[in-house]
């Protein structure tokens, strides 16, 4: 039998022993030091055509394929519409420079609208027209005003035709009887229901001419993507088609502008800039593919678009000053990325005058941001409708240009810089070297020390937990960084909890380092959900994505929350502070563990940081609690004056890591916020498992 004495110091040892391991962990806020200053620019957006970023996208165009070169061999997205008699047929028509067929000639518009699409309908009655399935659809609305236009001329009197032999035309001459109406509908797929119709009077002409017209919803029907876009007639003849558009209500009302869900979404992110073009879609695959900045602005009629970086050709209807418009409307500031003469497939142009081309242009796209009216490209600008130049502090050159291996991004960057601020002394140029995890040492700059270095960093969640202190011991003399492309990659194709919970512990250490830290940017930011149908491919490219949608809605991935809150809750001054006790969680074993023969070392489970608002006395404390557990953590304030008891806790949370948003559940993941109560100098708050908190609290002067 154990003798009571023994049983006492068992339980003292046990209450001892079992207070150490439990003891809280402890987070202290030093407000008598003040701390680093946080950059106001430190969360922005960053953007390029990718996941159909913007066609299928942002960029409210319905139609796709409008312009018909989406694929040269077939009208994509197009099909032929039938109805009882008429025969009728498609085809594209393009100029063929082997072939020169006659009956070819003379289609263009102009040279930048050279393929268009064919429709013979060789007798009357009937409904005979072309189908656009739009983007995985076109989205329906009750009470939905929409703008349509297209190019279209009838086949008037058509001299006969012969081929290109001298031989006569196999191909029946169809009397001409294409004047009249023609009628655009908005239909269901089956083309059984009619959504919204209109009629343009097709004139008795050989020329192509635009028409527009509106297409109305009624108040009654059921939001639906399953819908298409249909051009037809009823009369025998030949037409041809172009540049068709279908546009939804867009953003502040602007012509050729953006999808009004998904600038609600960013606008609540409160972003201070936007990185565009690129991202791969700044590049091209090869030299002649870089982002077109000059036909892409001005008149649709005069962009033909170009042939992207992610496997599907862009419309450029997001155009360079669309990407400023969308800066304008969200109060986001411009970081302009030039290409700098290196393409994806590794081929670059070497520094020196074969350079000077690439650097002019480079020139030349800045002076239409930022130039005024008497500028030759401020002029074109304020032709295009926008006078007042843009205010533009960055600029960015290339793209991940430290994967050139060649080493003439050293010489290449310097060229650049040097004639950028010789023409913008107060322009700041960033160098696109950075990114420890995968551009080693091959980016090294000697020529020219940059002031700004874009890292890029995309990992899992533990990788990016285990390294959320990256930037506390980073060299403060050199250059600042731009975190110009990051995420945790968890999820598709948008991020689930875990991911989120990575992100937010990284972001603590980017805030925490604002002061180095001075731009930082999620990629990517959107994602198209849509998977392959019968007729289009799958919509996206890349995993792990921020914002997601389809033709009709749209929604924010626990990543998306994340960055909404850090970005909407902080301060202008870093508060210092020191955490003890810190849970610690055990990631598994990597390669490099293994090869080292080494058991993976523990990470911490939480993550913190704290700033303070001058103007306003509020503090914001971040705490992210990536275990599974709840944490009940000890806070303590040295140096407040006095602290309002009550504040305002907002939450990011879910029950397993795995947890996500999708399009048909797309809040099961988002802020919570209540009032807490009982602040002081020193209290004790539980942090809920994988969670994401911040808890605002007011001092009092
Ligand atoms: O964000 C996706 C791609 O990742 C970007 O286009 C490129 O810059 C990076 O490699």
């Amino acid at each position: 039998m154990m003798k009571p004495c023994t049983i006492f110091s068992l339980c003292v040892f046990l209450l001892v022993t079992t207070n150490l391991v439990a003891q809280n962990p402890k987070l202290t806020l030093d407000l008598t030091k003040p701390g680093v200053t946080v950059s106001q620019q430190l969360y922005g957006l960053m953007t390029e055509e990718i996941n159909h970023a913007y066609d299928g996208g942002l960029y409210g165009e319905l139609i796709r394929n409008r312009v018909f070169k989406d694929n040269p061999n077939t009208p994509e997205a197009w099909s032929l519409v039938q109805e009882g008699e008429g025969k009728p047929s498609i085809q594209l028509v393009a100029p063929d420079p082997d072939k020169v067929a006659m009956d070819q000639r003379g289609h263009a518009i102009n040279s930048s609208l050279t393929t268009c699409l064919k429709l013979v309908v060789e007798t009357d009655g009937g409904r005979a027209g072309i189908a656009n399935e739009g983007y995985w659809g076109i989205p329906v609305t009750p009470n939905t005003t929409y703008k349509a236009s297209f190019y279209i001329k009838g086949l008037g009197s058509a001299p006969p035709r012969r081929r290109p032999d001298g031989a006569a035309s196999t191909t029946p001459v169809i009397e001409n009887n294409t004047a009249g109406p023609i009628t655009v509908t908005i239909e269901s797929n089956d083309g059984k229901t009619v959504y919204a119709t209109g009629v343009i009077t097709l004139a008795k002409s050989n020329f192509w001419k635009k028409y527009e017209l509106q297409l109305t919803t009624a108040s009654d029907i059921k939001p639906t993507a399953d819908a298409r876009f249909v051009i037809s007639t009823n009369r025998k003849g030949v037409y041809y088609f172009n540049l068709v558009s279908l546009f939804p209500p867009t953003y502040n009302n602007r012509a050729n502008g953006n999808r009004i869900d998904i600038m609600k979404l960013m606008a609540d992110m409160k972003p201070a800039f936007l990185r565009f073009p690129g991202g791969n879609f700044l590049e091209g695959p090869k030299l002649n593919d870089a982002f077109p900045w000059k036909t892409t602005l001005g008149p649709l009629e005069n962009r033909p678009g170009h042939k992207g970086s992610w496997g599907y050709r862009a419309t450029d209807g997001m155009g360079l000053l669309e990407f400023l418009e969308w800066c304008e409307d969200l109060k986001m500031e411009p970081l302009l990325a030039v290409y700098a003469g290196y393409s994806l497939d590794g081929d670059h142009v070497d520094a020196g005058p074969l350079l000077k081309p690439y650097i002019e242009d480079a020139l030349n796209e800045i002076e239409y941001v930022t130039g005024d009216i008497h500028t030759y490209w401020g002029a074109k600008r304020a032709a295009d409708g926008h006078p007042a130049p843009f205010k533009l502090q960055y600029v960015e050159i290339g793209n991940e240009d430290g994967f050139d291996g060649s080493g003439s991004y050293d010489g290449r960057f310097a060229q650049f810089n040097d004639a950028i601020k010789a023409k913008y002394p107060a322009l700041k140029c960033i160098a696109t070297i950075g990114g420890k995890d995968f551009l080693g040492t091959r980016g090294k700059l000697t020529i020219r020390k940059p002031e700004i270095v874009d890292e890029h960093y995309y990992r899992n969640a533990w990788e990016m937990e285990e390294d959320a202190a990256h930037y506390d011991n980073y060299d403060r003399k050199g250059y600042k960084v731009f975190v110009g492309e990051w995420a945790t990659r968890e999820g598709a194709p948008t991020t689930n909890l875990n991911a989120a919970l990575g992100d937010a512990a990284w972001m603590t250490g980017m805030e925490r380092n604002s002061d180095l830290v001075i731009l930082s940017c999620y990629a990517p930011l959107f994602v198209n959900v849509n998977t392959a149908t019968a007729t289009a491919p799958k919509a996206w490219q890349w995993d792990s994505d921020l914002i997601g949608y389809n033709a009709l809605t749209s929604f924010g991935s626990p990543s998306y929350h994340v960055q909404k809150l850090f970005s909407n809750y902080i301060g202008n001054k870093v508060v210092p502070l020191t955490g003890i006790n810190i849970p610690t969680q055990t990631r598994p074993a990597t390669k490099r563990d293994s090869a080292a023969n080494k058991m993976p070392p523990p990470i911490p489970g939480m993550f913190y940081v704290a700033t303070k608002d001058t103007k306003t006395g509020k503090i914001f404390l971040k705490v992210v609690n990536a275990t599974g557990k709840p944490q009940q953590v000890d806070i303590e304030l040295n140096g407040v004056v006095k602290l309002s008891a009550e504040g305002t806790l907002i939450v990011i949370k879910g029950d397993k890591p795995e947890d996500t948003n999708t399009i048909d559940n797309p809040d099961k993941i988002v802020p919570v916020s209540s009032v807490v109560k009982g602040l002081s100098k020193k209290f004790t708050r539980t942090f809920d498992p994988y969670s994401v908190s911040v808890l605002q609290m007011n001092t009092v002067k």
